[in-house]
């Protein structure tokens, strides 16, 4: 049944140096992108899981069933609702057309080139039947209703607008050997399978059109918030996290602070933290820690991950010698939830 095409040999081709003459995205470029705006999460050379969710992208079975438009729109888009932020410069983030190309080519160079056609497949399942079944063997790992809990969400608009049918039926059959999801395929039937895969399809909801974002970075009002407000005291769990009650209380008390948004533009304008500041983890810090005031105001950074890329501003912040800086434990998801101010800027 399982057939192995090289549909992808022009990208082991130009893995191994490039067809002569022709104008490919290097996979070397892609490499240095890759360890500059991905390895905080996604490991060296794809090995998955430095922060949370952060799937394994060099894993066989992924890199076979995966279409190169089900990576670029993971990359440009982002998984919406999770830590996966949208890099692509259309939708305001840093990574060019080309750049997500380099990147593609260099994620296709990490796997054996090999491609399994699952796109053909017909599923044709009862999704009642299926979501009693998610309940009982995927929900422990994925959530009750997909939304992802120790392992990804499967119910981002951009991954089912890109997941075939096919796609999601071998990851539940097959696994992805290496990491924690199991292969299905000896303890269920193939009508089981089916179901399964009927249950996550019927959680698509359409994908918001991209909206031109602007070229420039938006606009911010001063580093400090509240200069004339009190000082808050914050006590931080192992020296490092503050929790996010406290930034909440801070902010509603006028206090005086400087807030770090430490994700991409993308997510910056899609709602961020009234007052905060952007300071993408992939950027030079230099000229802004240049400006932060060194009088022991606290410096708090977020993102979503929740301490990934704001923890690695955060360790950028103390090599330069900032005391009092920390870590939003909860991060900006949770924060989100429980109601505390957000703002989006266009
Ligand atoms: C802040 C952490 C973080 C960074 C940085 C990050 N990712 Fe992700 N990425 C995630 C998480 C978490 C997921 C899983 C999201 C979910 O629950 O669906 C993900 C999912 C993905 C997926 C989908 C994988 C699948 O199995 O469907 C791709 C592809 C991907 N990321 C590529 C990249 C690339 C390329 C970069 C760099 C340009 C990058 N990511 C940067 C956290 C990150
Ligand atoms: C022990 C935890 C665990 C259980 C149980 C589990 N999964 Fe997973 N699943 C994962 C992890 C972790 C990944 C991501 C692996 C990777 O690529 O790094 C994943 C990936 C997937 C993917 C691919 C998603 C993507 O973005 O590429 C699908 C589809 C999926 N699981 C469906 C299921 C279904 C259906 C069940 C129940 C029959 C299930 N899983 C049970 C942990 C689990």
């Amino acid at each position: 049944m399982r057939r192995l095409w090289a549909l992808w040999g022009v990208a082991a081709a130009v893995a191994c140096g490039g067809p002569p003459g022709a104008a490919s995205p290097s996979a070397d470029t892609g490499r240095g992108l890759y360890d500059r705006y991905c390895a905080l999460c996604h490991g060296a050379r794809g090995i998955g899981y430095s922060a949370d969710h952060a799937t394994q992208l060099k894993n066989r079975t992924f890199l076979a069933t995966a279409t190169d438009e089900l990576l670029r729109v993971a990359i440009e888009r982002g998984r919406p609702g999770t830590p996966m932020s949208a890099f692509g410069a259309v939708n305001g983030g840093p990574l060019s057309g080309a750049e997500v190309d380099a990147i593609i080519a260099y994620l296709r160079s990490l796997g054996d080139g090999a491609a399994i056609d699952v796109h053909w497949t017909r599923v044709d399942g009862d999704a009642d039947r299926g979501l009693s079944l998610f309940r009982e063997r995927c929900a422990g790992c994925h959530g009750a209703r997909g939304q992802g809990k120790t392992a990804v969400s499967l119910v981002s608009p951009t991954f089912l607008a890109t997941a075939s049918d096919g796609f999601i039926r071998y990851a539940i059959e097959h696994g992805r050997p290496g990491t924690p999801m199991p292969a299905f395929g000896q303890s269920l039937t193939a009508r089981q399978l089916d179901d399964l895969t009927a249950a996550i399809r019927r959680w698509a909801r359409p994908v918001e059109p991209v909206t031109a974002a602007p070229a420039s970075r938006p606009s911010q009002g001063p580093l400090v918030i509240h200069p004339q407000g009190p000082r808050p005291k914050f006590s931080l769990r192992d020296g490092r996290y503050v929790a996010a009650a406290d930034v909440a209380q801070a902010l509603k008390a006028r206090a005086r602070m400087v807030l770090l948004d430490a994700r991409p533009l993308s997510d910056f304008r899609a709602g961020h933290i009234p007052g905060a500041t952007p300071a993408p983890f992939h950027d030079d810090l230099a000229q802004l820690a240049a400006a932060l005031p060194r009088d022991g105001t606290w410096i708090v950074a977020y993102c979503a991950c929740p301490h990934a890329a704001s923890g690695k501003v955060v360790d950028a912040l103390r090599a330069r010698g900032f005391t009092h800086t920390a870590v939003l434990d909860e991060g900006i998801q949770v924060w989100r939830e429980r109601g505390y101010p957000v703002r989006s800027s266009p």
